[in-house]
Order: structure tokens, then C-alpha cells, then sequence
């Protein structure tokens, strides 16, 4: 297989989706801490397609509300930040999410279940593992993990048993080796250059290239990278990866040194994860059904 170089990888990025203006406004104001919900209400309001889909998502059957909401603001309130950011990343970057991984012999649609199932895995990694860190930006941050694996999938094409080869000949300690040896780098790292292209907030792209190997963050951002490497762990635990690559990757056991777990709270993410999946899956869904 014919490896990529860095400028071809730069050319991928370039042809990729580029996000709305609101959703990348949406990811700069929702990382900074100082932030408040007001500010998500104004921002949300200069955006009529997503005030729509915002409304239509409150209002829709998975939420069951006996009287209608129609003003924005207290939608947002009664959502809260993490189905706004869910919203405006599903409607813009689905294609990027949507498509099939073929290089992971994964189904259309897995990446984004998976990333969803992160996303709300770390924030509870961050409510109930008692960190200092906002759990809406984890949620966030979970959002986005893997969105090198789209880039890359179309070059992995065909190789998913050689990368499976590779792992269990031990000639490649894990995945991310495999992708490596295989295509000339891994998803992190063509996770790291959309980031970059998009304009991410560094700590976003500090999260996208280090979600493997939390301990090479840089030290202000490593909580939130540790808190988003055991949701994405906790995610495959619950058999929902992106296919061949499932649980082939290391978990870092060093997490216990920002992050308090029992195994009475790991069993209640795993939990909530599973409740709130369905939820945000299905209502992220709908409102995005008739924009085809
Ligand atoms: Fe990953
Ligand atoms: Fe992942």
C-alpha cells in the first residue's frame, strides 16, 4: 500500500467540509471558560436554520413536553449547551460523520454513534470522576475525537485485516501503529490537520491529536484529554467503536491521576451513556430530517 505524504494530507484537508460560521463560532465561545448560557442564546439567534432545528428538537416527541416551547431562549435552557453544540456539529459536518468507514469496516453513521457515545461518556467522566473541568467541553471535545478516522477511512480501504494482521503479529503495538505503517500516519494526526484547518480551539486540537496518549498533552490540557481518552475507552467497552479498530488501542491507567473513579460510578456512566444515547441520537436525528 502507497503511503501519503504530509502535503497530500494537507490537499485531503483542504477538499474536506468546512464548518458553518455558526457552528465554529459555536465551538470558540462554548471553550472559553467565562462563557455563559446567555451568550449560546445570542449566538444561536443571528441563525435562523439552526433557531429551527432547535426549536423543532425541544419540541419534538423525545422530549414529551405537554405545552410547546417557542421562545429560544428558553429552549436552550431547558436543553442545555451539549444538544445545541450536538445540533449545529451534526447539521454541518454530517457528511464528514455520516459516511461510511470503509477503512474500518465500519457502517455509514458509526463514527458519529461513536463520537456521541464518547461525548456524553466524558462529560460524565467529568461529573461523576469529580474534575475541575467544564463538562459541556468534554461533551464537546468527545463530539470531535475521531474525526481524523473520516479523513483517512478512503486510504485504510482494504487494509483492515492487514492492520488487524499487523496488531496480532505483534509487529504493531496497536492501531494507530498500524495505521501508521500502513498509510504513513495516524487518525490523530489527520485528525490534528482538519483542526487546525477548521480552526479549532487549541484545546479541541489538543484532545483530537493526544485522545491515544493523554500523557503527551500539554499539561493545561491534559485533564480534559484524559477525561475524553477513558470516555472513548468507556464507549468501546460498551461494544459501540468504529468496527476492526474496536478496543485496539492502550488505555492509559495514569487517568487515576486526574480522574476518581469506583466501579460503581464506571458501571453508572456506562449507564447513562446508554439513556442519553438514545435521546440525543434520536432528536439530533429528527431535527435534520428535512434538510435532506
Ligand atoms: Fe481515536
Ligand atoms: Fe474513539
Amino acid at each position: 500500500m502507497k503511503t501519503i505524504s504530509h502535503d497530500e494530507l494537507k490537499k485531503i484537508v483542504k477538499s474536506s467540509p468546512m464548518l458553518s460560521v455558526s457552528a465554529s463560532r459555536l465551538l470558540q465561545l462554548t471553550s472559553d471558560p467565562d462563557h455563559d448560557l446567555m451568550d449560546v442564546v445570542n449566538l444561536v439567534k443571528t441563525d435562523a436554520n439552526l433557531t429551527a432545528r432547535v426549536l423543532k428538537l425541544v419540541n419534538s416527541a423525545a422530549f414529551g413536553l405537554i405545552n410547546e416551547i417557542t421562545s429560544i431562549d428558553r429552549a436552550i435552557s431547558y436543553l442545555g449547551e451539549r444538544f445545541i453544540v450536538s445540533i449545529a456539529l451534526g447539521d454541518c459536518v454530517g457528511k464528514v460523520f455520516e459516511k461510511k468507514l470503509v477503512g474500518y469496516e465500519a457502517a455509514a453513521g458509526d463514527l458519529w454513534k461513536h463520537d456521541l457515545r464518547t461525548a456524553i461518556a466524558a462529560r460524565e467522566v467529568v461529573v461523576q470522576g469529580e474534575m475541575e473541568i467544564s463538562p459541556d467541553l468534554a461533551f464537546t471535545a468527545g463530539l470531535l475525537h475521531d474525526i481524523g478516522k473520516a479523513l483517512i477511512s478512503d486510504y485504510l480501504k482494504d487494509s483492515a485485516p492487514e492492520a488487524i494482521e499487523l496488531i496480532t503479529s505483534h509487529d504493531s503495538v496497536d492501531y494507530l501503529d498500524a495505521e501508521e505503517k500502513l498509510i504513513g500516519f495516524d487518525h490523530t494526526q489527520a485528525g490534528f490537520e482538519l483542526a487546525k484547518a477548521w480552526q479549532l480551539p487549541e484545546k479541541l486540537a489538543e484532545v483530537i491529536r493526544y485522545h491515544h496518549s493523554p500523557a503527551e498533552a500539554s499539561e493545561a490540557f491534559r485533564p480534559l484529554v484524559y477525561a475524553v481518552h477513558l470516555g472513548d475507552n468507556i464507549a468501546m467497552m460498551g461494544g459501540f467503536g468504529t468496527g476492526s479498530d474496536s478496543m485496539r488501542y492502550r488505555l492509559d491507567a495514569n487517568y487515576t491521576d486526574y480522574i476518581t473513579l469506583t466501579p460503581n460510578t464506571l458501571a453508572s456512566i456506562m449507564l447513562t451513556v446508554d439513556s442519553e444515547f438514545d435521546k440525543l441520537e434520536q432528536s439530533v436525528a429528527s431535527t435534520g430530517e428535512d434538510k435532506g
